[in-house]
């Protein structure tokens, strides 16, 4: 076997390619010498081994049950082994027993890390740090390449406006901007400043509007008009793909009855046609195979027929393509054209993260990249810019206060905390927060879990509740348990689960203070637990280093920072509730609620607004909120010019000032409103955000760019443009509040 020497130490050698910042033609920025090898290979190829190249098997157990298919170039790629001896073998087969050589692209879901495990992306989200998201991606694929996984199907771009759906964990919440920011960041972290041995082709999923299931329950339906896809949902998919993401998924829902796997309109016209994207599009895993069961299709050929022309490259799982494609263009239903466009967009990938002339990886340097140290440290910062801090009556930061009782099912649990989509992670190497605590209070902390599991049920709490007794403060680690979010895991009730609130309730009656932090995959209905809490510290799942993370964090010697990614709600029955909704007819004004309205009371139709009787209009944490244990105040903001051209820059100026007693980072937030447009336009829409850090006591002058261009949206008119005409704008630390300042739009 020809395995290069000292791969890993070669991996900055930069391979004869085009870089991602330097793009050519095509949005994968392919020189003409790609190009021509592409052109060279494909006229070797027989039919079968083009379509040998669109097939993607997954390769769990021995390598000998695949041996046959790929020596006969029928498997193009694979996904779902990581071991680097077995992907080695596999290589070898495909470079040294196939009739052509062509390497396999080795696919895996590397989504919040490889083996040093990150927050989940909803987690990388809330630090509205996209340098910080790139480093995590960067350290994730060097760990992920090394064992010779070229491909990870990350990031997740869908908005997702309900909680209740499991897969909200993997995405960057509710707001367009925001995730477009995140999804530059984690593709150029994958793939690298240049492309070398240590890129990993981004694959931007899952295309389109997966994230508005139906009721929040995972592969439903979508209902999304052209005007919603063009100016909430497919955004940060443009965004991605001219940040130069080198690969696509389909995904599984059907938008008003087209699955996307057999969308043409969404691959071939927008994506193909109006971005250029010349990248790869791969199905989700048999998305092509459940287009029978949508009734989409009769059989596995009618649905490869449906996937190829709406221009999907590679099957996962089906097998539609290998077992019918052939068939199907001798009938004359696909053109060889389409066949030969599909496997040049896949040679393409294959060529440019050099592939043909690094087959193999080193299996000894791979080990040694492993949990690095720098790794871990980037995954303990990021854990800890990521927590937010949702209340807090001074109880925080704990500095050394006296005795600590730890409890909660989230305080000693390695697996858990590493959150969902998360194959390679193990909790061997997990620092739990009870661990961090040890550490840092010695002798000082008492640990009774109360309930070993997220789930649990317990009716009484005595060995808690008598712990809590002796203790200065009582640290409660509460949540969800891993595999309660993701794919699959949607939720009809959004409550701490199990008996996790009785236990609050119990260790409040102590009248010993209470924080309680929460490690989920979403944003849980906690306001019932807040009375309960003297403060309350959400991390979403932190991972790896989430221990010490949030022991730096309640202690002090971190200040929280991290913001909500998505609006939080009261109750699971105000889904979906976003910041960014449109003005409706009646604003609410806070009118009566359940116990105002008089018995009998007729009703009318005059002077209502939109409004719950019970719950009101607003969430109990809206976007872009959280605390610090310091106060920032934001002054003299001002705008450099009242009126703007389309094609200006606004320039916002403002103080920020750090006026509590702690270091401390403010995300500092910008928000927009058009007044009247030809569409009713969302109150507020996120258009820059930036972090930073202030002393305490210490102001400064803050300046911020908004592009004119950024207020543009698809209009009426099936044209995106600005329209003229007045406009707010809000720098604050929240969704919610601030002053607006007025600009005209000339
Ligand atoms: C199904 C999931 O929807 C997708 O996100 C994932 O990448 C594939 N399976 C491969 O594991």
């Amino acid at each position: 076997m020809k395995i290069t020497k000292n791969l890993y130490l070669m991996a900055a050698a930069v391979l004869a390619l085009v870089s991602c910042g330097q793009k050519q033609a095509g949005t994968v920025g392919a020189s003409s010498e790609v190009e021509s090898r592409i052109e060279h290979i494909l006229g070797q190829m027989t039919l079968a081994e083009k379509i040998g190249q669109m097939n993607q098997v997954s390769a769990g157990g021995e390598v000998s049950n695949y041996a046959e298919a790929i020596r006969k170039g029928q498997v193009g790629s694979i996904l779902n082994e990581v071991d680097p001896v077995k992907l080695n073998e596999f290589q070898r087969l495909a470079v040294e027993e196939s009739r052509l050589g062509i390497p396999l692209l080795v696919g895996r879901d590397v989504i919040h890390g490889f083996h040093t495990i990150f927050p989940i992306p909803l987690g990388l989200a809330a630090t509205f740090d996209p340098a910080l998201v790139e480093e995590g991606a960067r350290i994730a694929a060097v760990e992920a390449t090394a064992q010779g996984v070229r491909w990870t199907f990350s990031p997740m771009l869908d908005i997702a406006r309900d909680p209740r759906w499991g897969r909200i964990a993997e995405g960057s919440g509710e707001d367009t901007y925001l995730d477009a920011r995140m999804a530059e960041a984690m593709v150029h972290g994958y793939q690298g400043e240049v492309l070398d041995t240590t890129s990993m082709a981004a694959c931007v999923k899952h295309f389109v509007g997966y994230g508005a299931a139906e009721g929040g329950r995972d592969y439903n339906s979508t209902f999304l008009t052209e005007r919603q896809l063009r100016n909430f949902y497919l955004p940060p998919f443009e965004a991605a793909i001219k940040a130069g993401a080198m690969t696509l998924m389909t995904s599984f829902n059907d938008n008003d009855g087209v699955p996307s796997t057999g969308n043409a309109f969404v691959v071939k016209d927008i994506l193909r046609g109006e971005w250029g994207f010349d990248g790869l599009v791969v199905t989700d895993w048999d998305s092509m195979g459940e287009m029978i069961d949508h009734g989409f299709g009769a059989d596995r050929k009618d649905v490869a027929e449906k996937a190829i022309n709406a221009g999907v490259d590679m099957d996962m799982m089906t097998y539609g393509f290998l077992s019918h494609l052939e068939e199907l263009v001798k009938e004359g239903a696909v053109k060889q054209s389409a066949i030969d466009q599909a496997v040049r967009n896949i040679l393409r990938i294959k060529i440019m993260l050099g592939l043909f002339e690094h087959p193999y990886v080193d299996v000894e340097a791979a080990k040694a990249v492993q949990y690095a140290p720098e790794h871990l440290a980037a995954a303990r910062k990021t854990a800890e810019e990521s927590a937010i801090l949702l209340k807090n009556d001074g109880i925080l930061p704990l500095r050394g206060k006296g005795r600590i009782l730890v409890t909660g099912p989230m305080a000693d649990a390695p697996w858990d905390q590493l959150g969902t989509w998360c194959f390679d992670g193990q909790k061997e190497h997990t620092v739990t927060p009870l661990k961090a605590l040890q550490e840092r209070f010695p002798g000082q902390v008492t640990y009774v879990p109360g309930l070993r599991f997220s789930r649990e049920k317990r009716e009484s709490f005595a060995d808690v509740v008598s712990a809590a007794r002796s203790a200065d403060v009582v640290l409660a680690f509460l949540g969800e348990e891993a595999i309660l979010s993701g794919e699959a895991h949607c939720l009809a009730d959004l409550n701490l689960i199990g008996s996790q609130s009785e236990l609050l309730a119990a260790l409040k009656a102590t009248g010993k203070p209470v924080v309680a932090t929460i490690l989920a995959g979403r944003p849980l209905t906690i306001e019932r637990d807040l009375p309960n809490c003297n403060a309350v510290l959400y991390s979403f799942h932190p991972g790896t280093m989430g221990g010490p993370a949030l022991a730096s964090l309640l202690s002090g010697d971190a200040n929280p920072s991290g913001k909500t990614p998505i609006t939080f709600l009261r109750t699971v029955g105000q889904a979906p509730l976003y910041y960014n909704h449109n003005m409706t007819g009646r604003p609410y004004r806070g009118e009566k609620l359940l116990a105002d309205i008089d018995l009998e009371a007729g009703q009318t139709s005059l002077g209502n607004t939109s409004y719950y009787l019970d719950y009101g209009a607003y969430p109990l944490f809206p976007f872009g909120y959280g605390l610090s244990y310091t106060t920032f105040e934001y002054s003299n903001a001002s705008l450099d010019k009242k009126e703007y051209g389309v094609e200006d820059t606004i320039t916002l100026s403002f103080t920020l000032s750090n006026t509590g007693e702690y270091k401390g980072t403010e995300v500092v937030q910008v928000y927009v409103r058009d007044l009247v447009g030809t569409l009713t336009r969302p109150v507020k829409e996120l258009k820059a955000f930036e972090r930073v850090e202030l002393a305490s006591g210490e102001s400064r002058t803050v300046t911020l760019q908004i592009p004119v261009q950024s207020l543009a949206f698809w209009g009426l008119d099936g044209v995106k443009k600005v329209e003229p005409g007045d406009f707010q704008l809000w720098v604050a630390g929240d969704s919610a509040t601030g002053e607006a300042l007025s600009f005209k739009v000339l």
